[in-house]
Protein backbone atom coordinates (compact mmCIF):
# COMPACT_ATOMS: atom_id res chain seq x y z
CA UNK A 1 0.00 0.00 0.00
CA UNK A 2 1.75 3.44 -1.06
CA UNK A 3 1.19 6.17 0.86
CA UNK A 4 1.49 8.16 -2.24
CA UNK A 5 0.41 11.36 -1.04
CA UNK A 6 2.50 11.98 1.33
CA UNK A 7 4.43 15.06 1.20
CA UNK A 8 7.50 15.80 3.35
CA UNK A 9 10.31 18.07 4.04
CA UNK A 10 14.06 17.08 4.66
CA UNK A 11 15.68 18.72 7.62
CA UNK A 12 19.09 18.29 9.18
CA UNK A 13 22.10 19.97 9.72
CA UNK A 14 24.45 21.55 7.26
CA UNK A 15 26.67 19.12 4.80
CA UNK A 16 24.41 16.09 5.80
CA UNK A 17 22.81 15.66 2.39
CA UNK A 18 19.36 17.46 2.27
CA UNK A 19 19.62 18.69 -1.37
CA UNK A 20 20.91 15.66 -2.92
CA UNK A 21 18.78 12.92 -0.72
CA UNK A 22 15.97 15.60 -2.18
CA UNK A 23 17.01 15.06 -5.32
CA UNK A 24 17.14 11.27 -5.39
CA UNK A 25 13.82 10.75 -3.55
CA UNK A 26 12.07 13.23 -6.51
CA UNK A 27 13.69 10.97 -9.08
CA UNK A 28 12.48 7.74 -7.12
CA UNK A 29 9.34 9.06 -6.31
CA UNK A 30 8.34 10.76 -10.03
CA UNK A 31 7.38 13.89 -7.93
CA UNK A 32 8.64 17.29 -7.84
CA UNK A 33 10.76 18.57 -4.90
CA UNK A 34 12.06 22.02 -4.06
CA UNK A 35 14.82 23.22 -2.90
CA UNK A 36 14.05 25.88 0.01
CA UNK A 37 17.86 27.90 -0.24
CA UNK A 38 17.35 27.92 -4.19
CA UNK A 39 13.98 29.22 -4.00
CA UNK A 40 15.13 32.21 -1.44
CA UNK A 41 18.43 33.06 -3.93
CA UNK A 42 15.98 32.93 -6.89
CA UNK A 43 13.61 35.30 -4.88
CA UNK A 44 16.40 37.73 -4.13
CA UNK A 45 18.80 37.47 -6.53
CA UNK A 46 21.54 36.97 -4.20
CA UNK A 47 23.15 34.09 -3.20
CA UNK A 48 22.30 33.21 0.92
CA UNK A 49 26.06 34.03 1.57
CA UNK A 50 25.21 37.99 0.62
CA UNK A 51 21.66 37.92 1.99
CA UNK A 52 23.63 36.42 5.54
CA UNK A 53 26.72 39.09 5.13
CA UNK A 54 24.65 42.31 3.92
CA UNK A 55 21.41 41.84 5.98
CA UNK A 56 22.24 39.84 8.97
CA UNK A 57 21.22 36.25 10.39
CA UNK A 58 17.62 37.92 11.94
CA UNK A 59 16.44 39.00 8.61
CA UNK A 60 17.84 35.81 6.70
CA UNK A 61 15.61 34.11 9.12
CA UNK A 62 12.16 36.38 7.82
CA UNK A 63 13.13 35.93 4.41
CA UNK A 64 13.34 32.04 4.69
CA UNK A 65 10.31 31.99 6.59
CA UNK A 66 8.33 34.27 3.50
CA UNK A 67 9.59 31.75 1.33
CA UNK A 68 9.36 29.01 3.16
CA UNK A 69 5.29 29.63 3.59
CA UNK A 70 4.89 30.04 -0.57
CA UNK A 71 6.32 26.95 -1.13
CA UNK A 72 4.04 25.24 1.27
CA UNK A 73 0.84 26.75 0.36
CA UNK A 74 1.28 27.30 -2.99
CA UNK A 75 3.64 24.77 -4.82
CA UNK A 76 2.19 21.06 -5.78
CA UNK A 77 6.40 20.05 -4.72
CA UNK A 78 5.87 16.62 -1.78
CA UNK A 79 9.50 16.83 -1.01
CA UNK A 80 11.17 19.81 0.09
CA UNK A 81 14.47 20.35 1.19
CA UNK A 82 15.33 22.91 4.37
CA UNK A 83 18.15 24.73 5.09
CA UNK A 84 20.13 23.68 8.64
CA UNK A 85 18.37 26.41 10.57
CA UNK A 86 14.82 26.39 9.09
CA UNK A 87 13.43 23.90 11.24
CA UNK A 88 14.85 25.18 14.63
CA UNK A 89 12.39 28.22 14.01
CA UNK A 90 8.99 27.59 15.77
CA UNK A 91 6.90 29.72 13.04
CA UNK A 92 8.58 27.11 10.19
CA UNK A 93 7.64 24.34 12.25
CA UNK A 94 4.19 25.15 12.68
CA UNK A 95 3.71 26.08 9.39
CA UNK A 96 5.19 22.72 8.46
CA UNK A 97 2.53 21.04 10.67
CA UNK A 98 -0.41 23.24 9.55
CA UNK A 99 0.36 22.44 6.03
CA UNK A 100 0.55 18.71 7.01
CA UNK A 101 3.99 18.15 6.03
CA UNK A 102 5.66 15.15 7.64
CA UNK A 103 9.10 15.63 9.02
CA UNK A 104 12.16 14.01 8.07
CA UNK A 105 15.28 14.55 10.41
CA UNK A 106 18.41 13.00 8.33
CA UNK A 107 20.95 13.22 11.37
CA UNK A 108 24.86 12.93 10.86
CA UNK A 109 27.95 13.22 12.82
CA UNK A 110 28.93 16.47 13.03
CA UNK A 111 32.88 15.55 11.53
CA UNK A 112 30.99 13.77 8.58
CA UNK A 113 28.99 17.15 8.04
CA UNK A 114 32.11 19.34 8.66
CA UNK A 115 33.90 17.80 6.25
CA UNK A 116 30.84 17.68 3.65
CA UNK A 117 30.66 21.62 4.19
CA UNK A 118 35.10 22.39 4.00
CA UNK A 119 34.32 20.11 0.77
CA UNK A 120 31.77 22.33 -0.88
CA UNK A 121 32.09 24.88 -2.82
CA UNK A 122 28.89 26.95 -1.44
CA UNK A 123 30.12 29.21 0.85
CA UNK A 124 28.47 29.24 4.40
CA UNK A 125 28.28 32.00 6.56
CA UNK A 126 27.01 30.79 9.59
CA UNK A 127 29.58 27.94 9.29
CA UNK A 128 33.18 29.50 9.27
CA UNK A 129 34.83 28.34 11.82
CA UNK A 130 34.74 24.69 13.81
CA UNK A 131 34.27 24.97 17.08
CA UNK A 132 31.31 27.48 16.74
CA UNK A 133 29.95 24.98 14.47
CA UNK A 134 30.65 22.24 16.50
CA UNK A 135 28.36 24.38 19.15
CA UNK A 136 25.98 25.02 16.66
CA UNK A 137 25.67 21.29 15.88
CA UNK A 138 25.09 20.54 18.99
CA UNK A 139 22.53 23.12 20.37
CA UNK A 140 20.21 22.29 17.72
CA UNK A 141 20.42 18.64 17.99
CA UNK A 142 17.35 18.59 20.04
CA UNK A 143 14.84 20.90 17.69
CA UNK A 144 15.66 18.17 15.19
CA UNK A 145 14.55 15.69 17.21
CA UNK A 146 11.74 16.81 17.04
CA UNK A 147 10.54 16.15 13.78
CA UNK A 148 8.35 12.98 13.12
CA UNK A 149 11.23 10.54 11.42
CA UNK A 150 14.81 10.19 11.99
CA UNK A 151 17.27 8.24 9.33
CA UNK A 152 20.50 8.10 10.14
CA UNK A 153 23.10 8.93 7.47
CA UNK A 154 26.12 7.16 8.00
CA UNK A 155 29.26 7.49 5.65
CA UNK A 156 29.08 3.85 3.81
CA UNK A 157 25.69 5.00 2.95
CA UNK A 158 25.23 6.95 -0.23
CA UNK A 159 22.76 9.92 -0.47
CA UNK A 160 20.79 7.28 -3.25
CA UNK A 161 20.66 4.23 -0.47
CA UNK A 162 18.95 6.89 2.36
CA UNK A 163 16.45 8.16 -0.14
CA UNK A 164 15.85 4.28 -0.85
CA UNK A 165 15.39 3.43 2.56
CA UNK A 166 13.35 6.81 3.19
CA UNK A 167 10.57 5.94 -0.02
CA UNK A 168 10.54 2.62 1.27
CA UNK A 169 9.80 3.62 5.19
CA UNK A 170 8.20 7.16 5.17
CA UNK A 171 6.63 6.54 1.69
CA UNK A 172 5.95 2.65 1.52
CA UNK A 173 7.18 2.14 -2.07
CA UNK A 174 8.62 -1.43 -2.85
CA UNK A 175 12.36 -0.84 -4.86
CA UNK A 176 13.52 -3.50 -6.26
C1 LIG B 1 21.83 27.52 7.31
C2 LIG B 1 21.95 26.48 6.43
C3 LIG B 1 22.08 26.68 4.98
C4 LIG B 1 21.40 27.98 4.57
C5 LIG B 1 21.93 29.13 5.38
C6 LIG B 1 21.72 28.94 6.87
C7 LIG B 1 21.74 27.21 8.75
O1 LIG B 1 21.50 25.59 4.27
O2 LIG B 1 20.00 27.90 4.69
O3 LIG B 1 23.30 29.26 5.08
O4 LIG B 1 21.35 28.07 9.55
O5 LIG B 1 22.04 26.05 9.13
P1 LIG B 1 22.19 24.12 4.18
O6 LIG B 1 21.77 23.36 5.39
O7 LIG B 1 21.62 23.57 2.93
O8 LIG B 1 23.65 24.34 4.12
Amino acid sequence: MENSNQRIVLTGFMGVGKSTVARHLSFILKCEKVDLDSVIEETERRTLAEILDSDGEARFRQIETENLRKVLCSSEARIVALGGGAWTVKENRELIKQRQFITVWLESSFEHCWQNIRLSKRERPLAKNKRQTRKLFEEREKIYCLADWHFIVKPDLTSFEIAKKIAEEVFLIKIN
